[in-house]
C-alpha cells in the first residue's frame, strides 16, 4: 500500500469537525481507534503487533532469516489540543510506508525490523512528555506516572485500567530495550529551515534542553464590582506579570518560553479568581542559559505575587537534558541518503521527541520532514505529498542500510 492511502485511513481518525486540529489523548476512545489503526496496519502486514507493558505500540517484521538487535522506526499518534495532522502520525505512517517500499523491491533484512507507536509522547493528557520512552527507559519512576491525573483528575492508573492495560506492570523493560539496536524516529520539521535551504528531508543534530513548570497563584475570590482595587489579591496580576517577564526573560537569552495552558479558578467573569494555574514551557540552546532563565521568571514570578499580597508555587513537571544525536549513526544516515541522490542537511531542533529519551540508551537518529510555512502543535501544520513521499523514500532507503547485510 502506498503511503497516501495509508494516511489518508488515519486521517479522520480524532479530527476536531470544528477546528479541523486533532484531539487524540491517551486512553480515550479516540486513542484506542488509533491503536486499533496501528494494530490493524500491522496485520495488513503480516506484522506481529501488541502493545508493552508502559502502553507503547509495537509492530514486528520477523523476516526469515533475520537476528541480532533490531532496527526500531516510528514516531507518536497522540496529538496536543488542536494539533496538526503530521506531528507523530507522518513518523508512524512513512515507517510502514517504508517497509511496503522495501519488501516491494525485494528487500530481505538481516536485522528485524520494528514500527514504534510511543505513547502520550506530547503530555496533552497526563502532562509528562514523552511518558511512554521515559517509562521504557526507566527515565520516569512507576509509581509517580500512576498517580499523574488529567484536568479532570482522573490518575494515569485509572485511564489505562479504564483502556484494558494493567498499571501494575508499568516499568523499565530492560529485555524489550536490549532487543533493540537502533531506533530513527522521522518527524515534521517543526520549523522552516528546510524550505529555506531548498531540501525535502533532513537530518537531526540534537534538541534544546526544556522543560515544564507549573506555577500556581492563589489568591482570594472576591466581587469585580464592589471590591476596592487596593483591597483585592488577585493571582491574575502576578500572573499577568509574569507572562510578560518570561517573555522578556525568553529575549535576553535567545531562549523560548511560552505560556500556552492556563486555568483561571473559579472562572467567573465577575469575580476576582482564587487561583490562577499557569504552565511555563521552557527551553534554550544550552543548559545554563534555560536553568538560569527559568530561575529569573521564578524570581519575577515571586516579586509580583508578593506585591498584591498573593501566594505562588512553583513546582517543575518535566525536565529533558541536551540530546545529541550519535554522530557515527548520522554519518550513516548522511551517507544512504547521499548514496539515493539525497542531499539532507543537519538541524538542530528545539522539540522534544522519543528519540530524545531514547537517545540516553541506544544509538538514535532522527529524519525531518519539510515544512512549508514551519507551523506545528496547530490545526496548519502541513507537509506536501511529495515531501512526505521523499520522507518514506529516505527512511527506506535508512532501515535499507541499518537492517541489510
Ligand atoms: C513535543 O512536541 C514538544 O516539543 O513539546
Ligand atoms: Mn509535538
Ligand atoms: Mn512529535
Amino acid at each position: 500500500m502506498g503511503f497516501a492511502e495509508l494516511w489518508e485511513s488515519l486521517l479522520p481518525v480524532g479530527r476536531d469537525a470544528a477546528t479541523g486540529g486533532y484531539r487524540r489523548y491517551s486512553f480515550t476512545e479516540t486513542d484506542m481507534a488509533c491503536r486499533e489503526w496501528f494494530t490493524g496496519a500491522a496485520a495488513q502486514r503480516g506484522m506481529r503487533a501488541g502493545s508493552d507493558r508502559n502502553g507503547n505500540l509495537w509492530a514486528w517484521w520477523d523476516a526469515p532469516g533475520a537476528t541480532g538487535p533490531a532496527v526500531l522506526t516510528g514516531s507518536h499518534l497522540d496529538s496536543v489540543p488542536d494539533g496538526g495532522a503530521y506531528d507523530g502520525p507522518l513518523g508512524v505512517v512513512s515507517a510502514f510506508a517504508a517497509i511496503d517500499q522495501l519488501r516491494a523491491q525485494g528487500f530481505a533484512p538481516v536485522r528485524p525490523v520494528a514500527v514504534a507507536a510511543f505513547c502520550e509522547e506530547e503530555g496533552g493528557r497526563f502532562g509528562l512528555a514523552c511518558l511512554g520512552s521515559r517509562l521504557l527507559t526507566g527515565a520516569t519512576a512507576p509509581a509517580a506516572a500512576r498517580e499523574l491525573r488529567d484536568g479532570d483528575g482522573v490518575t494515569l492508573a485509572e485511564a489505562m485500567a479504564g483502556a484494558g492495560l494493567d498499571p501494575g506492570e508499568l516499568g523499565p523493560d530492560e529485555d524489550l530495550l536490549a532487543s533493540v539496536g537502533v531506533f530513527v524516529e522521522l518527524h515534521i520539521e517543526q520549523g522552516s529551515a528546510l524550505r529555506g535551504l531548498g531540501a525535502a528531508v533532513g537530518i537531526a543534530e540534537g534538541i534544546w534542553p526544556h522543560g515544564r513548570w507549573r506555577l500556581d497563584f492563589t489568591g482570594r475570590a472576591d466581587h469585580a464590582g464592589t471590591t476596592r482595587l487596593a483591597d483585592r489579591r488577585d493571582p491574575m496580576l502576578p500572573y499577568a506579570a509574569t507572562v510578560l517577564a518570561a517573555r522578556q526573560a525568553a529575549a535576553s537569552h535567545a531562549a523560548l518560553a511560552t505560556f500556552g495552558k492556563v486555568i483561571a479558578e473559579p472562572g467567573g467573569a465577575n469575580a476576582i479568581c482564587s487561583a490562577v494555574r499557569g504552565w511555563l514551557d521552557a527551553r534554550a540552546p544550552d543548559e545554563a542559559a534555560l536553568h538560569r532563565m527559568v530561575e529569573q521568571i521564578e524570581d519575577a514570578a515571586r516579586q509580583a505575587a508578593a506585591g498584591q499580597g498573593v501566594e505562588v508555587e512553583v513546582r517543575p513537571e518535566s525536565f529533558t537534558p541536551p540530546v545529541e544525536f550519535d554522530p557515527g549513526l548520522r554519518a550513516r544516515l548522511a551517507g544512504a541518503l547521499a548514496s539515493c541522490g539525497i542531499t539532507a542537511p543537519v538541524l538542530p531542533t528545539g522539540a522534544g521527541h522519543d528519540a530524545g529519551i531514547l537517545a540516553a540508551r541506544l544509538p538514535t537518529a532522527m529524519l525531518f520532514v519539510r515544512n512549508p510555512t514551519g507551523v506545528s502543535h496547530s490545526p496548519a501544520e502541513h507537509a506536501d505529498p511529495a515531501d512526505c513521499e521523499a520522507g518514506v523514500v529516505a527512511l527506506a532507503a535508512v532501515l535499507e542500510e541499518l537492517a541489510g547485510p
